[in-house]
């Protein structure tokens, strides 16, 4: 990853800690926060929800993203992202949140979660190979 593209994470996980601070998490009690960094140059955060009926919990990344493009429109691209959660424990995202991610992230965007060694940070291509695409004729 170039230097350009990992100081686009910057400030991002200090963000996402702050953001986790607002979690909704009475069921598992894993306070999760993510932060986007737009390429309009807007930074969006967003934290984790859960529900009652546990499937319709909403992952902090999820919500950054929703959010992201209810304030600023369809058009956005997510520059780089960093998750964070204040249980101290690796939380890479979800294979859920990886998807909807595809949708507008940059494929070089950096992407830093808490690993058990400490925060690590690689390209979304590289965190998410394969996602589902369709073109359709
Ligand atoms: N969670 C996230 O917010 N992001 C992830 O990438 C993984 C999991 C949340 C969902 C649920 O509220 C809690 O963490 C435990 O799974």
């Amino acid at each position: 990853m170039t230097n350009q593209n990992l100081e686009a994470v910057d400030d991002l996980p200090k963000l996402a800690e702050q953001a986790a601070r607002n979690s909704y998490s009475p069921y598992s009690k894993f306070r999760v926060g993510a932060a986007l960094r737009l390429s309009n140059g807007e930074i969006v955060t967003g934290t984790n929800v859960e529900n009652v009926s546990y499937g319709l919990t909403i992952c902090a990344e999820r919500a950054a993203l929703v959010r992201a493009v209810s304030q600023f429109g369809p058009e956005i691209r997510i520059a780089a992202v960093a998750v964070a959660n204040l249980n101290g424990m690796p939380s890479p995202p979800c294979g859920a949140c990886r998807q909807v991610l595809a949708e507008f992230i940059l494929p070089d965007a950096p992407v830093a979660f808490p690993t058990k060694e400490g925060t690590r940070t690689m390209a979304f291509s590289e965190l998410f190979p394969l996602g589902f695409e369709m073109n359709l004729k």
